[in-house]
C-alpha cells in the first residue's frame, strides 16, 4: 500500500494507474505528474505484480523508469499502445492540450495517437478557455526552415521568436535536434483551425497542440479526481 497522496499530481498520478491491467503496453509521459505514474506503476510492479511494458516519451522518462526495474521498449519496435498517460500545460473545455514545454513534442504525440486510450493527468491549475491562454505553443521546425516557418507562421497571424536555452546563450534544441518557435495566436481562432493551419505550414516538424487525441483528462482537486471522457 502506499501513503495517503503527497499532493494532486500523485493523487491523479495513482488514479491514472487504477486504468493499467497486466501485460499491457503503456506509454510513459514526461513532466512532474508523469513521473509520479511511472513511481506507481513500478509500486504497482513490484507489491501487486501487475507486469507491464512500457515505452517512454523522452530520455529523462525512460531513465527514470529503468532505474524503477520498468521493462522499457523502442518507439522502432511500437505501432500501437494500450494506454498512454501524461501530463499537459493547458486544457480546454473540447479537451484538446497545450503540450511541449519540456520539449519532447514528437515522441509524445506520436504515443498520444498511437494508444488506444490516452489518458491526460492533470489538475484544475492548466484549465483554460482557450489554447494559448497561459504559454505560448511551441512549434518544433526543422533547424534549416526556421526563417521561412516563421515567416509563414506570421503570415498567418502568428507572433513570436525562436526559443532560448534556459542559460540564454543559445537556442533550444529538442530532443530529436530541431528549433523551437514559441508562437501567439489570436484567440479567436479555433482549436481545431490552429491545429490544422501549423500542420499545414512547411518546416514544421511537430507542434504544441494536441487536438481530438485525449479519450480521458483526469483533473485533480484538492484530492479529489474528476473524470472527463471524451
Ligand atoms: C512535457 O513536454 C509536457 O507536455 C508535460 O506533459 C507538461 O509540461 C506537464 O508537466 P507537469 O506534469 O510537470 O505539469
Amino acid at each position: 500500500m502506499h501513503d495517503k497522496p503527497m499532493n494532486d499530481k500523485q493523487a491523479v498520478a495513482i488514479h491514472a494507474a487504477t486504468y493499467v491491467k497486466k501485460g499491457m503496453l503503456v506509454g510513459l509521459g514526461t513532466g512532474s505528474t508523469a513521473n509520479y505514474f511511472i513511481e506507481e506503476l513500478a509500486r504497482l510492479q513490484t507489491e501487486q505484480n501487475l507486469k507491464v511494458t512500457t515505452i517512454a516519451s523522452s530520455h529523462v522518462s525512460m531513465i527514470k523508469a529503468q532505474s524503477l526495474g520498468l521493462s522499457v521498449v523502442a518507439i522502432t519496435q511500437v505501432a500501437e499502445i494500450d494506454l498512454y498517460v501524461d501530463g499537459a500545460d493547458e486544457i480546454t473545455p473540447d479537451m484538446t492540450l497545450l503540450k511541449g514545454r519540456g520539449y519532447d513534442l514528437v515522441l509524445e504525440k506520436l504515443l498520444a495517437k498511437a494508444a488506444k486510450q490516452f489518458l491526460v493527468v492533470t489538475d484544475k491549475s492548466k484549465l483554460v478557455d482557450r489554447i494559448g491562454t497561459n504559454y505560448a505553443i511551441p512549434i518544433e521546425v526543422m533547424p534549416f526552415a526556421w526563417k521561412a516557418t516563421k515567416r509563414s507562421l506570421e503570415a498567418a497571424g502568428g507572433t513570436g521568436d525562436l526559443r532560448q536555452n534556459s542559460a540564454k546563450d543559445g537556442l533550444s534544441i529538442s530532443s530529436h535536434g530541431s528549433l523551437i518557435l514559441d508562437m501567439v495566436f489570436d484567440q479567436s481562432i479555433s482549436e481545431a483551425s490552429l491545429n490544422q493551419l501549423i500542420n499545414n505550414t512547411p518546416g514544421v516538424v511537430e507542434h504544441g497542440v494536441f487536438h481530438g487525441l485525449a479519450s480521458l483528462v483526469l483533473i485533480a482537486d484538492n484530492g479529489n479526481v474528476e473524470e472527463r471522457w471524451k
